[in-house]
């Protein structure tokens, strides 16, 4: 039997019903924010990735799906979703309009060949948002403040945001030149992947699982005390916006993120729940004020966030939240040898708003009750030879049990009428 393919996994059942009910909380919350919706390839030039998420990157050196398509082009499967928003905003000249900052959002498979374990997967769902055009820190504080809020919309209460600072170039340059001459005389003492980060990023030495416990690592010089006026003003300005918007945070020195655009501040959110693994970084982002000119547009400084939908997923089980409230339909139609007409009054009642669904096995009446139990129905209108000559629906209350005869003409205010005092009409 042909299987999925490794890392990747089928969406149906109670995890689609909840996965369809995030996307619609995401939609809202991104309205109520003015964020714009963009959506972008799920494929591009590597060039991008390579210029866009840096070389030295896990990502782009060891993990990116590529293939060279029919003709002849080098394309990558994206594996995140900044480099190609970066692209967009460049190619559309975004920055030429009036609009600024230009707040943007997305949502959409991303692919990672990556080793799959819980809550790391190669085909794997991302919510983000990327912010153009302004270096003011309320934004860096505004981005933080969107994953936040999103996981209190929905209840989640074990989540810590961790959030640091690189600083500006200037002071990045001095504490990579700092980190170099430290780490020099203790080369060998320190894992092989922190070796050939030592030549390739040296600051992704600090984030390292491997050697995290060790004595130089913990010695190790901080950014802290590497960050020039302006980077320091910055990041003080950013921590009271966020205290100013009520949002607990801890500063974690060694937080550099795994992809190379970032400057001055960035952050990550993870599920603060005992036993969640070792996957446990729920959402993560920062500031890029140089990505725009590095993929060959105008200076122009940028802040968002990423969010991985399955880790989130997996945090709402932890918490036994359950999403879905809207699980039943309105109506379920039984056509006793009524196809046509009951077909066309499904059509009908549809097109109005109701949800409705209808039988097709020809079920006995009684097999029908239960299959409309199933479906949660709260109305069961059965429509025989009678109903069709009469234009008299009968209608039964599915929670009440009472039955109603109803003048098909006024069937949609019966019904509008029923759904309102219940209180589970649809928004
Ligand atoms: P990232 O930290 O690579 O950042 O990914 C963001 C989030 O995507 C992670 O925190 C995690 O929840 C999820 N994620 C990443 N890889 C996997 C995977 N293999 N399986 C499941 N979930 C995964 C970025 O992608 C940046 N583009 C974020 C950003 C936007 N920075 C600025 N703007």
């Amino acid at each position: 039997m042909i299987q999925k393919p490794k890392g990747t996994y089928d969406v149906f059942g109670e995890y689609g019903k909840k996965v369809k009910e995030l996307e619609k909380i995401m939609n809202a919350l991104m309205e109520k924010y003015n964020y714009e919706y963009i959506r972008t390839p799920h494929f591009e030039a590597s060039e991008l990735f390579h210029r866009g998420v840096g070389e030295t990157t896990d990502i782009v050196s060891k993990e990116t799906y590529d293939f060279i398509d029919r003709g002849d082009r080098n394309m990558t499967l994206r594996p995140e979703g900044t480099a190609g928003v970066v692209r967009s905003y460049i190619e559309n000249k975004m920055y030429g309009e009036a609009i600024n900052p230009r707040k943007l959002w997305y949502y959409g498979p991303m692919y990672r060949y990556e080793r799959p374990q819980s809550g790391r997967f190669r085909e794997f769902y991302q919510f983000g948002v990327e912010v153009f055009g302004t270096n003011n820190p309320m934004m860096d504080a505004e981005v933080i403040s969107i994953p936040v809020n999103f996981y209190k919309l929905l209840g989640l209460k074990g989540i810590k945001v961790n959030i640091n600072t690189l600083g500006d170039k200037e002071s990045r340059d001095a504490y990579r030149n700092a980190l170099l001459e430290y780490f020099k005389p203790h080369l060998d003492t320190l894992c092989e992947d922190c070796k050939e980060r030592y030549s390739k990023n040296p600051l992704r030495i600090l984030d390292c699982k491997v050697d995290a416990n060790k004595d130089i690592m913990k010695n190790a010089p901080k950014i802290i005390d590497y960050l020039n006026d302006e980077s320091k003003s910055h990041f003080e300005s950013v921590k009271k916006y966020l205290s100013v918007l009520g949002i607990e945070y801890v500063v974690n020195p060694k937080l550099v993120r795994g992809l190379d655009y970032y400057t001055h501040t960035v952050f990550e959110v993870e599920a603060n729940v005992e036993g969640f693994g070792s996957q446990n970084v729920l959402c993560g982002g920062g500031r890029y004020d140089h990505l725009v000119e590095m993929v060959g547009g105008p200076s122009t400084p940028g802040v968002g966030f990423a969010m991985g939908l399955e880790r989130l997923m997996t945090a709402l089980d932890y918490e036994n939240i359950n999403l879905v409230e809207h699980d039943h339909v309105d109506c379920y139609i039984v056509p006793m040898n009524t196809n046509d007409y009951s077909f066309a009054l499904m059509q009908d009642l549809r097109l109005n708003g109701f949800s409705v669904d209808m039988d097709y096995m020809n079920r006995k009446v009684s097999n029908n009750f239960k299959q409309a139990d199933r479906l949660k129905a709260r109305f069961i209108i059965i429509i025989g030879e009678d109903e069709v000559n009469s234009n008299i629906l009968t209608v039964k209350d599915n929670h009440t049990k009472e039955e109603f005869k109803v003048n098909t003409l006024d069937i949609i205010d019966f019904l509008d009428e029923k759904l309102e005092d219940c209180g589970c009409e649809e928004e």
